[in-house]
């Protein structure tokens, strides 16, 4: 019998203490879920347009003067730019047209499904999902601390730590007012989550050390970000090395868009495949000498939108260093390297239409014009596991071949 009460006051006790268990649970799985529900209010504005495509996205076409970029403090009273005053022109503006026969550019694939009207832009929707996958909804859209490749004072160990493994061309110790190259296309494999793979240019300014300034733009595949396998367009900010200021795409306040066609975070559409058809996109990042602001143009004429010099403080001015080159995050699970692939996955001694490759490679200087950059010296952490190789010929211009299959033989 005493067993009996026993038995009833301790079911008592577990059921209160479930009861009250689950009401916390419940309060806070609904304050998580407000605070979801407010983020994507601030992250999708009220679309004028929308169109379905066929990987799943929704591309909300938003009056373009109700961008993100105007929540901004700084950018409440912000004049559109229509246009940059300057183009840089030189050595790419004339070999335009001439371009390789062997490979072709692409664009977006929700194109196929409508466009934006004039007066708008394309922004892919955030969806509870996408938020739901981040660590924490304040991480959603930013790359992690340290995420960048750091080639002179490299210290190995502390590299490798981080998890990032690059294989990358990159010039410093110039003045540098923009960075182009034309990009080969791939949708490289990814290991596990919490791994991407990307393809891109970094203009930096400052140091390597809390207020590096950079600004991305190229190819990623990023299943925490974006919830698949795609291959995307993206671009990237930051004023203080990836702390607080920044992030992919549209998904806070700062880039500027101009443009109706080009999505940041769409899918680009067809993409290359092995000894088969090869795709690559062209991406120029420069200065406008008149206002200081940052341009992107994609393609041969798309200009995108612009990062606003007031953004940045080293890149107020010019930046310091330009690297082009590719970027994994290795979570070397089970003390082995991942076979998360970078480029088209093989090494660039397999050349074109197997290995990726950067070609066209320029830089704008101080008098707005595209140059060869000089001194461009090549880095990787770990070239066994993926590795670049650099050329320059009569069509290419300077060029480099670049990635790896990540685990292997050599590559443990
Ligand atoms: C924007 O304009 C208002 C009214 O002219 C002014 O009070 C405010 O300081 C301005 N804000 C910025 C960030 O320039
Ligand atoms: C965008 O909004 C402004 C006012 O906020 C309005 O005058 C304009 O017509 C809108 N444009 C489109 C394409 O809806
Ligand atoms: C992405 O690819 C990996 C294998 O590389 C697979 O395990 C995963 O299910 C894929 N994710 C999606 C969302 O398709």
């Amino acid at each position: 019998m005493g067993m009996g009460i026993q038995y009833l006051l301790s079911r008592m006790f577990m059921l209160c203490m479930s009861m009250v268990f689950s009401i916390d649970m419940a309060s806070s799985s609904s304050s998580q879920n407000l605070q979801v529900q407010d983020q994507l209010k601030i992250l999708n504005k009220p679309a004028v347009w929308s169109i379905k495509s066929s990987d799943g996205d929704i591309i909300d076409c938003i009056n373009i003067t109700h961008q993100p970029a105007f929540d901004h403090p700084l950018l409440r009273n912000h004049t559109i730019q229509v246009t940059p005053s300057f183009h840089p022109e030189g050595v790419s503006a004339q070999k335009q047209g001439i371009g390789s026969s062997s490979s072709r550019t692409n664009s977006q694939l929700w194109h196929l499904n409508g466009r934006c009207p004039k007066g708008t832009i394309p922004i892919r929707r955030t969806r509870k999902g996408d938020l739901l996958r981040a660590s924490s909804i304040q991480a959603f859209g930013k790359k992690k601390h340290r995420a960048f490749p750091q080639p002179r004072s490299a210290d190995p160990d502390q590299i490798s730590q981080s998890g990032h493994q690059h294989a990358i061309a990159y010039v410093e110790g110039g003045k540098y007012y923009g960075a182009k190259a034309t990009i080969n296309v791939w949708e490289p494999k990814i290991q596990q989550p919490g791994e991407f793979s990307l393809s891109q240019i970094w203009i930096l300014g400052g140091s390597f050390g809390q207020d590096l300034n950079s600004i991305e733009a190229g190819w990623q595949v990023s299943p925490d970000l974006y919830g698949d396998n795609h291959t995307r367009l993206f671009t990237y900010w930051t004023s203080d090395a990836y702390g607080d200021t920044g992030c992919y795409n549209l998904l806070c306040s700062g880039f500027v868009q101009t443009n109706n066609e080009i999505a940041m975070g769409g899918s680009i559409y067809p993409v290359s495949s092995y000894h088969a058809s090869q795709y690559d996109i062209s991406i120029l990042v420069w200065k406008d000498p008149k206002d200081g602001n940052w341009w992107m143009k994609f393609g041969k004429d798309k200009v995108v939108g612009y990062w606003p010099g007031l953004l940045f403080s080293h890149l107020s001015g010019p930046a310091s260093m330009i690297e082009w080159g590719g970027e994994v995050v290795n979570s070397e699970s089970n003390g082995q390297h991942t076979s998360t692939q970078m480029g088209s996955g093989h090494f660039p001694k397999e050349g074109f239409g197997r290995a990726g490759y950067f070609k066209d490679i320029e830089v704008v200087d101080a008098s707005n014009n595209l140059r060869v950059p000089k001194g461009i010296d090549t880095f990787t952490d770990q070239s066994s596991c993926y590795d670049v190789e650099i050329g320059k010929g009569a069509k290419w211009g300077t060029y480099f071949y670049f990635g790896g299959p990540g685990r292997g033989p050599n590559c443990p």
